[in-house]
């Protein structure tokens, strides 16, 4: 039995989302075990950290951008009670050549028009504020408000307050929270939430690490020649260089194609990453939706909840997942914009 006001809960998944969402429901009095036989192996892993709500909104997807603002506004305070650091330098958005450049231009007017920040600069301001940045690169612009944080520091403080374990146990939990990220569920829990098979698939994508004496200062996302990329910084000189991006069925692997395609893309931005220690080579499973929403809220069978579907923005969207998913339990109440019913005409009219 259960105190009052207390359930019993089991998270399927020990990645960001599912950690974040214990770690809010152990605080709030409830009792929680995480399940999973590789705790943060998964996408969390692999991520760069980047909180830009506004840098990665690529299309004119203005319920993400919300959902990304409310959570980044989360970010501060929960970074300071894990105990890791935001780095608040911002992220530089940058050009190779002419048509680069009218991605930069085109990624920010939208983010003017959804009313965030942006800060024009002149080649001499751009050097001035990134040096190592390539002679080559022909411009730039900074957002100002989307720092990054080391999703690894992140998932070790969580992995200290939240106990984690190989396999369930049955007839535990009142209620089962799927966190499972890209990872294809159980078909017995599938069946049971009502999924229908695409609700959400991997897109994979491969990122390296590496060490640099000369590492960027701030978050440096660019385009090559049409190809995006991004450098992320953390301390002691290491960079993530990401993310490839490719719909897959078979298990994530590192392509000599995808390492290829990053060098090529990043040293063309940054030319001192030639010097660079490379670090980690790796492939993950991002975990897309059919809208690229998340999926956060109840399915048919009142004892099972998702929190997946988080595709790029896991480590963005963790802090308000946990919030959404203990409110739901407490009150019942679901974002509209998370809820996973929402998806049903959708995936019925295929
Ligand atoms: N959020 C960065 C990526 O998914 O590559």
């Amino acid at each position: 039995m259960s105190a009052p006001g207390t359930t019993r809960v089991e998270v399927l998944g020990a990645g960001i989302v599912g950690l974040s969402l214990a770690e809010e429901l152990l605080r709030r009095g409830h009792d929680v075990r995480v399940i999973d036989p590789a705790p943060a192996r998964g996408a969390s892993w692999a991520a760069a950290g980047m909180l830009t709500p506004a840098a990665e909104v690529w299309h004119d997807e203005p319920a993400l951008l919300d959902l990304g603002r409310r959570s980044l506004a989360l970010w501060p305070a929960y970074a300071e009670r894990l105990g890791v650091a935001l780095r608040l330098e911002g992220t530089l958005l940058v050009g190779r050549d002419a048509a680069d450049l009218q991605e930069v231009e085109r990624q920010a007017a939208l983010v003017r028009r959804l009313g965030g920040r942006v800060e024009e600069l002149d080649p001499r301001g751009l050097r001035g504020l990134e040096p190592t940045l390539s002679g080559r690169v022909l411009g730039g612009v900074l957002l100002p408000d989307d720092p990054s944080i080391d999703p690894r520091r992140v998932l070790a403080a969580l992995l200290e307050r939240v106990p984690v374990q190989p396999v369930p146990t049955p007839g535990w939990a009142e209620v089962t929270v799927l966190a499972t990220g890209a990872t294809p569920l159980p078909a017995a829990y599938a069946e049971r939430a009502g999924l229908p098979p695409g609700c959400v698939r991997g897109v994979r994508g491969e990122v390296l690490r590496a060490r640099s004496d000369d590492p960027p200062a701030r978050t440096v996302r660019g385009w090559v020649r049409g190809r995006a990329v991004y450098v992320v910084p953390r301390a002691g000189g290491e960079v993530v260089i990401g993310a490839t991006s490719e719909e897959h069925d078979s298990p994530p692997v590192v392509t000599l194609g995808g390492v290829h395609a990053l060098l090529e893309a990043a040293r063309e931005l940054l030319p001192g990453l030639d010097r660079a220690e490379l670090l980690e080579a790796l492939a993950r499973d991002r975990p897309g939706t059919p809208d690229g929403l998340p999926l956060v809220g109840p399915t048919r069978d009142p004892g099972l909840v998702l929190a997946t579907g988080h595709f790029r923005h896991g480590v963005l969207l963790a802090p308000l997942t946990a919030e959404l998913v203990a409110d739901h339990l407490e009150t019942g109440r679901v974002d509209p914009a998370t809820d996973p019913r929402r998806l049903r005409p959708l995936l019925e009219n295929r």
